[in-house]
């Protein structure tokens, strides 16, 4: 697939790591609207390419298949719609849009273009995950009936981060909304959430947040986070108990997993048997954004839908959009997915 990346800043990098270990992708240029970013880049990865400063001239110049996003949210939608005009799929950072209106004309434009636009979703790709999300799959813990998900990282970025509103929501939390979707398979139906800046935080606003989603089949998803909490760090995947009609399993983010199931509920308390969560290699793919981009181009040359397609991922970001509507109200906000 003969292909240009847009974006040339910090995950360009992991980006292009990746690229490199993908032989079926052909990357024909790179583009920033600071070229010298993309000639950096270009002479960092020894690659021999073009590089501009405007998409427009070198989707034209280049005429890729694929379009590469990585750019800064608010400039998704400006670059998918062209990619998607010039006849090119598109493979694009999350969030999808900084508003639903955006992503839904998104998602209109592929179809429209009668192209492919997904997004990365990295964390879907770590081996743990895909290990709990087997184990869930299997049924022992009976129905699935509410998700606790934990995100306590004191994370000191300095940038735009440091000042931007929704911070933990926008730009953080959508990987754990991301995940517990993938885990459950469950959509969003309403939010709660309640987001404040704890004394002592080095943001300006918004750096915790607590979000309770009512999902499809009355699961309950209860998220708490933090980018300002100190001591106790948990992992960039969070700490997750899930609870079954039949039993429990925790998940430290990495590779911790307890779980337990019923023995015998005749008493006051219950007795249990600890179960094991096997890992399981789900798919012949890397970790992280390798395993997004490998999985992404493996659906493409098959012919099949990415898993992160458009028109699925667009349930994350509602959850992101309800989150902070649900904030700024101060009220439950229901979560509308007529795509
Ligand atoms: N999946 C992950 O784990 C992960 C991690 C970090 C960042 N991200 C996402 O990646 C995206 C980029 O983040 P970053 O940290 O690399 O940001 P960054 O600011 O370091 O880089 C963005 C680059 O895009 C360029 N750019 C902006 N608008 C453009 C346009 N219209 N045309 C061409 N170039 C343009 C900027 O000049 C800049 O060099 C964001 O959406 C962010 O949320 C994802």
């Amino acid at each position: 697939m003969k292909t240009l990346l847009v974006g040339c800043g910090g995950i360009s990098q992991t980006w292009l790591k990746a690229i490199a270990q993908i032989p079926e992708i052909e990357l024909l240029g790179l583009v920033d609207l600071d070229e010298a970013l993309a000639k950096q880049r270009a002479q960092q990865f020894e690659l021999e390419l073009v590089t501009g400063s405007s998409l427009f001239d070198m989707l034209h110049k280049l005429k890729p298949d694929l379009v590469f996003d990585c750019t800064i949210p608010q400039a998704h939608y400006d670059v998918s719609l062209a990619a998607l005009k010039a006849g090119c799929h598109v493979f694009g950072e999350k969030p999808m849009a900084d508003s639903l209106t955006e992503a839904q004309q998104m998602v209109k434009a592929a179809k429209e273009a009668g192209k492919v636009y997904a997004v990365m979703q990295n964390r879907r790709y770590d081996p743990n995950i895909r290990s709990l999300k087997a184990f869930l799959a299997s049924g022992v813990l009976g129905d699935i009936t509410t998700v606790h998900a934990d995100f306590f990282v004191g994370a000191r970025f300095g940038g735009f981060r440091d000042h931007m509103k929704h911070i933990l929501v926008k730009d953080m939390a959508i990987h754990t909304f991301d995940a517990a979707r993938f885990l459950i398979e469950k959509d969003p139906e309403a939010v709660y959430c309640h987001e404040w800046n704890p004394k002592g935080s080095w943001y300006d606003q918004d750096a915790s947040a607590i979000a309770i989603f009512e999902m499809t089949d009355g699961v309950l998803f209860n998220y708490r986070g933090s980018w300002c909490a100190e001591g106790l760090r948990t992992t960039w995947e969070s700490e997750w108990r899930i609870i079954g009609t039949k039993g429990s399993v925790s998940w430290n983010g990495a590779e911790g997993f307890k779980a337990e199931l019923i023995e015998d509920n005749s008493g006051f308390l219950s007795t249990y048997k600890p179960l094991t969560v096997h890992s399981h290699k789900a798919t012949d793919f890397g970790a992280g954004h390798l395993g997004a981009l490998q999985s992404f181009t493996h659906a493409m040359l098959e012919g099949k839908e990415p898993e992160t397609i458009c028109t699925d991922n667009i349930k994350s970001l509602a959850m992101v959009l309800g989150a902070v509507e649900s904030s700024e109200k101060g009220a439950r906000v229901p979560i509308k997915l007529s795509f």
